[in-house]
Formats: C-alpha cells, structure tokens, sequence
C-alpha cells in the first residue's frame, strides 16, 4: 500500500489515488470545512449524470424538452450572483508592487486570516465549517490536452455539484486526470465554497450563495481560494483564476504567455492556412470571431475554431509561437448569439448544453434577447417570472440577464478545428486586440513593428460590460484585455511581451504581426455602423493579404490601416461615407485618448517599459504634425 491508508479512508479516496500530497489536502480541507462527506469525481458520463439529476432534485437546474433540447439543462441563479466581482478579486503577493496597481492586494497572512485561520478579533475564518452538511467534491483538472508540454494540472475542491458538472465540460477533468498526476506530480490547489453551509434540519436553497465573497489569488505559492458565489469565473476555478491569473505569472516566470484571446485557423480558397489569436475584453466578441461564417463573397474560405477564451501561448522548437486551447469547452454570452450572426454557436447550442440565466419558453425551451427577431408571446424569465413581450416593453425586464450564458463541450462545434486538441499547438501568423468603443478607434490598424503593437495592446479601452457587475458601458482602459485577469504588475506585463518579442527576434524568428480592431462604432443615431460578425472576415482577410504582402494600406498616426480598395466588398453594400466613418482618425479625439494612454502610463509608471512613453511621444509628434 502505498498511501497514508488511515487518511485515505477518512476523505474516501478510491483505491488509485496514489497521491501522499493530494490526499492529506484534501482531508485538510475537509476538516477545515467540516464537510459531511467527499466525493472524487472520474469525470465519467454517469457521474455527470447523476450530479445533473441531484441539481435537478435540488431545484438548482431544470431538465429542458428532450424532443427540443436534448440532454440539456436551464440553472438558475439567485439574482444577486450573476456575473465576476473585480472588486472582491484579490492578489494577495508578498508585496504589493508585484500585484501592481491594478489589482486589489492583500498581504497573504492577512487575506489567510480572513478565509482560512481567523482574525485577531476572533472572527473565524471564512472557510472553517462553510461546507458543513454539503459534499465536498474533488475535481482534478488539466488545463490543455492531457500530457502536452504547455498543459498544466489543476485539482478543485468544491461544495457546488453545479461547480463539478461544469468542469467537466469546460475542462480535461477525472480519472485520467489522477493517473498523470501519479504519487507526486505537480498541480495548482483550487478551493472553491459558495459560503452557504446547511445545519441539521435546515432547508437547502436551490443557488446558495454568500453575500460576502472573496476570489482569492496566491501567485507566490500557486493557490486559490474562492468564497461565497458559485457562478462563472468566480467559481469554475479552472479558467479565468488559473489559465489566466495564476497561468500569466507562471508564464512570465517561465516564458510564456497566457492570454484573454481566442485562437482561430483560418483557410484561404488556395489552401494557405493561418492561425490568430485575438484579445478583447469580455463579452466583446471572442466567442463570435472565434466561430465566423465567412460571408457571401468569400467562396472557399473557412473559419474553425481552437478557442474562444484563453490562449497559452509558449515558443517552440521551431522559435515560432506556439497556442494551445487550455479548456475543453465554451461558457459563453447567450444574449445576442442567434442564427444569423453565429449560427455556428446556434449548432454547437443543439445538445449537451447547460444554460444559466436564459428565459424558459412554454414547451420547455431557452430564449434570450437577440435569438429571434420576434420573442415568444410568453416566457418564464431568469428569475422565474412571467415574461410577455408586453410587460418588457413597459418595464424593460430582460427575459435572460444580459450575462446569461452556456456552458458546452467544444466538440459541440461544427466548425472545430483538427488541431484543437494538438498537443504542440498552432504556430500563431497574427495577433489582434480590440475593444468595444463607439468612438475614436478605427476599424482595423497595422502596427508597423512588436513594439508598437504591443503599445496599443497596452493601451487599447473599452466599454465595460454584464460580463462582471458594476456599472455598464463606461470606457476604461483595458491592456491586452487582461485589466481583470493578470495575476502580476501590468507594467511588468506589458516588459514581458516586449522580451518574449526580443527573444524570439534574437533567435531569428518571424513575429506574429499585430493588430488594433474596433467593430463597435457608432454613427448619430446610434447604431453600429460596421455590420460585424461574419463580415469581421474582410478585415481578416486585409490582415492576410499584409502577412502575404500583397495588401495595401495607409499610414495614420499609430499604424497602418486599409484604404476602401484595399478591402474586399463582394457581396456587402458598405459605402466610402460609412467606410470612413469606421476608419477615420480624428486628430481631437485622438489627443484626448492621448491624455488617458498618459494617464495609465502615469498609474503603472512602477517598472513601466520606457518603449511605451517613447512611442506615444512619437504618435503625439504625428499628431501635431
Ligand atoms: P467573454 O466570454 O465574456 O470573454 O466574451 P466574448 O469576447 O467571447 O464575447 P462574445 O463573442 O460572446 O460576444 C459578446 C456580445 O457581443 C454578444 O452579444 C455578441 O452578439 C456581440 N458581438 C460579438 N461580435 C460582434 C460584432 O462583430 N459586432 C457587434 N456589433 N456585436 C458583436
Ligand atoms: C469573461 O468574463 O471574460 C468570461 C466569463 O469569459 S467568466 O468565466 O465568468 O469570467
Ligand atoms: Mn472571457
């Protein structure tokens, strides 16, 4: 026997689990949650099954139409924990410098007192007991195909069944999982409670939840600890708390990169195939781009999907830049996403689908704002109300939360891509960032060398989104679409990429060439004007025609962007007047983003590269000019 056999028993561990470290861990947790029992997950479809029909029995889900929606689920939310909370998302370094500024820091024996030992006032902490009367259930992980150099192991203990299933998609999760970690292998410990413990005799609410809660980061040591909401990235501690808080600093220890991006391929008529990773903010079009339909007009040409999310992105032997999909599935915006404009999502969404937060139609179905043109004449809405199209015009009631989303397996995806899986991963051609923004920036700009696009990811803005809760539609800057999810000082982000740029160069490989996109402006009544979505491809196809050098341009104050000739119409009525408005540079507007470039340099001054202030001097010298 070659485990502690007395704790073995004591948390349940199955006979092969041979792992000395993981066990204790585990029984540690226990014991500080005082949960009432443990459960090992094997990822197994009977296991997913199962917890599916207890979440059903619990009120947490409800089983939707099979004839309609097979194998599908609705979960419901309490109103009060639907989205990521970025104020209550802490980084908790040895030193705060190394958070940086744009992290909430809390010293780690402080924010340790607070979860886990208690406070010098005697206030318990948080975790001690939390799980009392509720399962704890042991989910390892890998982010990445199982066994691949980029990939990385993760275990989570959580009281959220819901929690469990959802790792199963989103994830490599179970058995296999405990297999390469073997006696001693290496793997991030994710601790995951929704606050909510039930005592003797007391009733179980159908979403529980704490109103205190606290999304805790030790980049240091490598841990998570997640209090007091079982939704999303609060919760599913896989994504954005490892693959991108922890994983960034990981990556810029070891040299590496991980990345808010989806990860394309993309296939010219002649047979060229290149592949993208774009960066934009949340609920700003990742999942969209990542799964276009090239329009009428572009015979031949093919989209598929790696990811919609997150990119880990690590040089290879080649020297060229190497991606991998971290997770296994899409937890995706729901609102918006209909047949026209992404009815490859539509296909992916037929089966095999939990939805959160979406309205419930009469025959069993899901309904969101934008998935028919004409809405169903009743629906039960997100909160369990009755819905009719009448009372939303009254009241404006939205029968799906702006943030309600799916949770799917990315072999749902009719336009999946065969190297998704690849454990080397897809040599990256191109990157791109892009905000939402109504005004200002153009359409799509070039720039003309690393670190000039490694300027506009840092100072690219956006429009804030349901995607996390607090105030919607206010501009703020958003480097590399990462302002929520970089585990370390953005300025020591931002020197990263212009050393992993160096490096590569020094090693005489080809840079991925970077771009800056906007497909959110606005004209005067105050619609898009830039049709989007499908039609993304002609801006994609500019970006190919440059990498294959045979696409024109012009040069504007920060980059290179297209001339209406220079992009491909076929098909699409996009007249010169609304071209330029999509493109055109306004040199006032511009020295006021100016003054909010200067101001963040002037909030990461602490190790900020001296590449960034020196090209904004020089866009502003263009600028005058
Ligand atoms: P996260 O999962 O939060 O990281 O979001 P995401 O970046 O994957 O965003 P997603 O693709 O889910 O899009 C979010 C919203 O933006 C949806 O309501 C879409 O309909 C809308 N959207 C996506 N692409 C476009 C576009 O090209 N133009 C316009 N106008 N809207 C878009
Ligand atoms: C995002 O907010 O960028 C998401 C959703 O992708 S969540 O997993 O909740 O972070
Ligand atoms: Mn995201």
């Amino acid at each position: 026997m070659n485990r502690p056999a007395v704790e073995g028993l004591r948390v349940n561990a199955p006979a092969h689990v041979k792992h000395h470290r993981l066990i204790a861990w585990v029984a540690e947790i226990a014991a500080l949650t005082e949960a009432a029992e443990v459960c090992w997950c094997d990822g197994s479809q009977e296991e997913y099954d199962r917890l599916c029909a207890q979440l059903v029995a619990a009120g947490t889900m409800r089983r939707l139409n099979p004839q309609l929606r097979p194998n599908s689920y609705l979960a419901s939310s309490d109103p009060s924990d639907v989205a990521r909370v970025e104020d209550r998302t802490f980084i908790c370094s040895e030193r705060p410098q190394d958070a940086g500024p744009t992290n909430n820091w809390m010293a780690p024996a402080e924010m340790r007192a607070i979860l886990q030992t208690g406070t010098a006032d005697g206030t318990p902490g948080l975790f001690r007991g939390s799980m009392r009367g509720r399962t704890l259930y042991v989910v390892p992980f890998s982010m990445g195909p199982l066994g691949s150099h980029i990939s990385h192991i993760g275990v989570e203990l959580t009281d959220s069944a819901y929690v469990a299933i959802s790792m199963r998609v989103m994830t490599r999760m179970g058995r296999p999982v405990l297999d390469l970690l073997g006696e001693d292998g290496a793997f991030v410990p994710c601790v995951h409670s929704c606050g909510a413990p039930l005592e003797r005799g007391q009733k179980d609410v159908a979403w529980p939840c704490n109103k205190t809660k606290y999304i805790v980061h030790y980049p240091e040591t490598r841990e998570i600890w997640s209090y007091g909401s079982g939704y999303g990235g609060n919760a599913l501690l896989g994504k954005k708390c490892f693959a991108l808080r922890i994983a960034s600093t990981m990556g810029r220890d070891q040299g590496w990169l991980a990345e808010h991006m989806l990860i394309l391929g993309v296939t010219s008529p002649q047979g060229r195939k290149y592949h993208v990773a774009a960066a934009f903010p949340s609920a700003c079009g990742k999942t969209n781009f990542s799964m276009m339909v090239p329009p009428e007009g572009y015979p031949g040409w093919k989209v598929t999907t790696i990811g919609d999310d997150i990119a880990w992105i690590k040089p290879g032997a080649d020297g060229r830049l190497h991606a991998i999909n971290p997770e296994a599935g899409y937890f995706g915006v729901a609102p918006g996403t209909n047949y026209k404009t992404n009815p490859n999502c539509m296909d992916s969404l037929k089966r095999d689908v939990v939805f959160t937060n979406v309205a419930l139609t009469d025959d069993g179905d899901v309904w969101w704002e934008g998935m028919t043109d004409t809405p169903p004449a009743h629906l039960i809405d997100w909160r369990g109300l009755d819905w009719t199209p009448a009372l939303a015009k009254e009241t404006g009631a939205k029968a799906a939360h702006p943030n309600a989303r799916f949770t799917v397996a990315s072999t749902n995806n009719p336009v999946l891509d065969p190297e998704w899986d690849s454990t080397t991963g897809v040599a990256i051609d191109a990157f791109i960032f892009g905000g939402r923004r109504s005004t200002t920036v153009p359409l799509v700009t070039e720039a003309r060398n690393w670190s000039e696009g490694v300027y506009m990811a840092a100072t690219m803005g956006s429009e804030t989104t349901a995607a996390a809760a607090g105030q919607q539609g206010v501009v703020r800057r958003d480097p590399f679409a990462m302002l929520p999810f970089c585990g370390y000082n953005m300025a020591e982000h931002f020197q990263h990429w212009l050393d992993m740029g160096s490096k590569l160069r020094a090693a005489g490989a080809r840079l991925p060439r970077i771009y800056c996109v906007n497909w959110f402006r606005k004209g005067a009544d105050g619609k898009f004007v830039w049709p989007g979505y499908g039609e993304n491809m002609r801006v994609l196809e500019w970006m190919i025609g440059r990498l294959e050098g045979r696409a024109g341009g012009d040069e504007n104050v920060f980059g290179i962007s297209p001339r209406y000739d220079d992009l491909q119409w076929n098909g699409l009525a996009f007249t010169r007047e609304q071209f330029a408005s999509v493109i055109g540079i306004d040199r006032a507007a511009w020295k006021q983003e100016l003054v909010l470039h200067a101001e963040l340099f002037k909030q990461l001054e602490y190790h900020l590269p001296v590449e960034l202030p020196a090209t904004m001097a020089r866009i502003e010298e263009r600028l005058g000019a």
